[in-house]
């Protein structure tokens, strides 16, 4: 990945003019992460280059309103830090163009526009349904509004299932090639989530250690207290199984499990992670019964106030959806044989926390008196909400009375040692897109052996009619309820 910064902290990559031209452009993710996204990065003094920004709409919203709303938005990411006039001067190079419908007639207004830039690249980046992808990709290339410079950023979900996926995707590559499509998973763009691939790859002192030899299992949780909000339509269709794992907690096992990659490069990278996802074990009747567990909230309290049960929330009695998930699963490679992976993520948990830890096995041979185990070497990487990584190593206790031993962490806390702000993760990402690096965004072969995976878990729930276990909201799931011998791991393990 390109450096972009002089020993004087300023940046000096010149990136190529760009005009990014938002679909879905007063929809809640523009306002809420894009457009704060591009706001932070020329605050920060990276869009050296001559840029426009064009919300696209389909509502009646009118200039002042969406103006009001993206002020609202950038004062808010901005908490203070920047002031009325340096917002009123982003917002100048934001234009409202309205589009009722993917026809080259309501495309007039935006072709217009941009054959007033033919020198600039174009980013599309569709932030709309992905059942409006096809549509809006085959007029811009009726409207002659894609070349060899323009890109595309797709949002998720792509698609509920590998047929819908690859359906989406072959209309969309009838107007862009692969290397022009960045599918974004916002995890991929955090920090804490890029420092795995430093952790793992600048310190020889754990990459000696990372395999079956050593790691009895790894366990990636993302456990959220937020409910789902105003998107009951769009997350009654997915679940957490969609929704989180089939994306976000995949590509974090990919990170922790795959090969060193020979560089940086995209290609290189992608690669590694593809071999883990096609090495991921299928599930069948069985092993979806006993490796899986799915989970959905009642009526609880969160945070000390009292909350509606998820079919409150989206206001459909008798919805099956499932809004937390627990899965044991396999990487069968050399590597890794036989160490299991616990993914597990849930909405209206007790906590909002993210983090992978990574348990050792046992020391080879016991030399102490004490039977008590030995086996508490732990790495967690703690992504968020505090960013931190810490070592759990078993320590002696001081004073007499023989060799007494428990476990003690030692802690890197990524907020101490870095007094910098760190950038969201979807600055990074859209720097990465307006770059041309794909490092970060999933290719295409990795979705469809993302979906192979996804998919021997939604027709195996389907074939065996799994059932929701109910779990309060503000509670660490139902692993509370759990005893069942073959799912105790749930129990064990959720809990901080
Ligand atoms: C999104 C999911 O991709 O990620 C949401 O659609 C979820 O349901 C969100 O809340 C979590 O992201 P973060 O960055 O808050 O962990």
């Amino acid at each position: 990945m390109s450096q972009s910064k002089n020993k004087n902290n300023k940046h000096t990559e010149v990136f190529k003019p760009f005009n990014i031209i938002v679909f879905g452009g007063d929809g809640d993710l523009a306002l809420r992460k894009i457009f704060p996204a591009l706001f932070h990065r020329d605050q920060d003094g990276q869009l050296l280059s001559e840029y426009n920004i064009i919300a696209i709409t389909r509502g009646d919203s009118t200039l002042a309103k969406f103006e009001g709303n993206l002020v609202r938005f950038l004062e808010e990411s901005v908490d203070g830090q920047a002031s009325g006039e340096e917002i009123g001067k982003f917002i100048q190079r934001v234009t409202l163009i309205k589009a009722e419908n993917a026809t080259i007639e309501d495309y007039k207004d935006l072709t217009d526009y941009l054959n007033k830039f033919p020198s600039y690249q174009n980013i599309y980046y569709f932030s709309t349904p992905s059942a409006a992808f096809g549509p809006i990709s085959t007029t811009l290339k009726a409207c002659g509004l894609i070349n060899k410079d323009s890109k595309v950023v797709l949002e998720k979900p792509l698609g509920y299932s590998l047929e819908s996926s690859n359906a989406i995707n072959s209309e969309i590559t009838k107007a862009f090639t692969e290397q022009q499509i960045y599918r974004i998973d916002h995890y991929l763009g955090k920090e804490t989530v890029q420092n795995l691939m430093v952790l793992r790859f600048a310190n020889n002192l754990f990459e000696r250690a990372w395999d079956s030899e050593h790691i009895d299992n790894i366990q990636i949780t993302v456990s959220e207290n937020l409910g789902v909000e105003k998107r009951a339509a769009y997350y009654d269709n997915s679940g957490a199984l969609l929704d989180m794992v089939q994306n976000h907690l995949l590509q974090l096992l990919c990170l922790v499990a795959m090969e060193p990659p020979h560089t940086l490069e995209a290609d290189e990278v992608r690669n590694e992670k593809l071999k883990v996802l096609r090495a991921l074990r299928l599930f069948n009747k069985k092993t979806v019964q006993t490796d899986t567990v799915k989970g959905q909230y009642t009526r609880g309290v969160v945070k000390g106030e009292e909350v509606q049960s998820y079919l409150e929330d989206i206001e459909k009695f008798g919805s099956k959806t499932e809004t937390f998930v627990a899965i044991k699963t396999y990487v069968d490679n050399w590597r890794w044989k036989d160490v299991p992976f616990y993914l597990r993520t849930g909405k209206r948990m007790n906590k909002r926390y993210s983090e992978i830890v990574i348990n050792f096995k046992e020391v080879r041979h016991n030399i102490f008196p004490s039977k008590e185990s030995l086996n508490n070497n732990k790495l967690i990487i703690r992504l968020q909400p505090e960013e931190r990584i810490e070592l759990v190593q078993m320590t002696k206790i001081p004073g007499p009375g023989g060799y007494r031993y428990r476990p003690i962490a030692l802690k890197l806390d990524y907020l101490d040692s870095f007094k910098e702000r760190f950038p969201e993760a979807y600055e990074r990402l859209i720097i990465d897109v307006i770059r041309g690096n794909q490092t970060l965004f999933m290719s295409q072969d990795e979705l469809i052996a993302a979906w192979n995976w996804i998919e021997s878990i939604t027709k195996n729930w389907k074939a065996t009619g799994q059932n929701n276990i109910l779990y309060e909201a503000g509670t660490w799931g139902p692993g509370d309820l759990v005893l069942d011998k073959d799912t105790t791991w749930v129990t064990k393990t959720w809990k901080e």
